[in-house]
């Protein structure tokens, strides 16, 4: 098991054994009687698959491209509702010394609390959701993002590298990814969950990929998700807005703050950076042939068959 630095191990949760810190059970029954809001708006996705890029684009969207709001950190006008079950955040402010006023223990109750309409990014798979979800009483709209699993591998390992100083290489890393030994378990269990519902009117599932390859496309999927209509001007404007290199250099994105902030502590990596690369097909040059190979093998077992398979190519 990869254990991170804020947190003290593992457990499985669920009826998908989720992978997740133990932590999360002193807020499981927060998460799962949370109450949700039919005009909330939630970006929900496996971890390094473009949710931050997500985030933004959908905030901007919702609030008719208003870019002087969007100076305000990401984490505050799109909080991450289960963050203080993944790490134990009280040790992380010591270690920060992030000032009293600012220590939010409690990210569920901070995601409660923001004004409506809340936007709210989680990776939690839908079968840790809140009951109001599941159970359809509520329904928020969901933006679903996810990117190949390769590259995801690839970022993921980078990610552990960086805010949490992991000690493993890239391939021991890569089986526990196929293993379903990592932060929120299963990336298939998590696909499918969302892409179960893909037919919800209330359910947008989009990808990485495509958002490489033709943003604007994107953009006008998700404004009509969103019920707003852009002029290809304003489509053009947010098209830079979210570049690679533009959210690369925008603070209030590229939590370079935070980053800086491990560095300082002795708590990162001297170099890297949370936006790392931000392209498609990267993993052919870290990853070896033969784990390439097994985690082909391992798509292709999991993808056949199923209607998703289609989708993958
Ligand atoms: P890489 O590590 O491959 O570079 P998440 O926000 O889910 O943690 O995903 C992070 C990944 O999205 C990182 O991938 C990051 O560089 C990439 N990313 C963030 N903003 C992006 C953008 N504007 N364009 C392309 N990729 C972006």
């Amino acid at each position: 098991q990869i254990l991170n630095e804020f947190c003290t191990g593992y457990i499985l949760v669920g009826e998908e054994r989720t992978c997740i810190p133990k932590y999360y059970l002193r807020f499981a029954d927060e998460i799962k009687n949370f109450e949700v809001k039919d005009d909330d708006i939630w970006v929900t996705s496996y971890m390094k698959t473009g949710t931050t890029w997500t985030q933004e684009m959908v905030w901007l969207i919702a609030n008719n491209l208003d870019f002087k709001g969007a100076e305000e950190n990401l984490n505050n006008r799109f909080p991450f509702l289960e963050f203080s079950t993944i790490c134990d955040l009280s040790r992380q402010y010591e270690i920060m010394k992030v000032p009293q006023s600012e220590r939010t223990l409690n990210t569920i109750e901070k995601a409660a609390k923001v004004k409506s309409p809340r936007f709210i990014k989680t990776h939690l798979p839908y079968s840790l959701l809140p009951d109001q979800i599941k159970n359809g009483i509520k329904t928020p709209k969901i933006v679903y993002v996810w990117r190949n699993p390769k590259d995801t591998c690839v970022s993921f390992y980078h990610h552990g590298i960086l805010l949490e100083k992991w000690k493993i290489d890239l391939e021991t890393f890569a089986k526990l990814f196929m293993a379903d030994k990592v932060l929120y378990g299963s990336y298939w269990k998590h696909i499918f969950g969302y892409w179960n519902l893909r037919d919800s009117p209330n359910v947008l599932i989009i990808r990485y990929e495509d958002m490489k390859a033709n943003l604007p496309s994107v953009i006008k999927k998700v404004a009509k998700f969103l019920g707003k209509e852009l002029t290809e001007e304003q489509i053009e404007l947010l098209t830079k807005h979210l570049n690679f290199q533009s959210m690369r250099e925008n603070k209030a994105v590229n939590k370079e703050g935070y980053v800086n902030q491990l560095k300082e502590n002795n708590l990162s990596i001297k170099d890297g950076r949370f936006m790392r690369s931000g392209t498609v097909g990267k993993y052919k040059e870290e990853l070896s042939a033969e784990t390439i190979k097994k985690l082909d093998e391992w798509i292709k077992q999991n993808v056949s068959g199923t209607d998703f398979e289609k989708e993958y190519d």
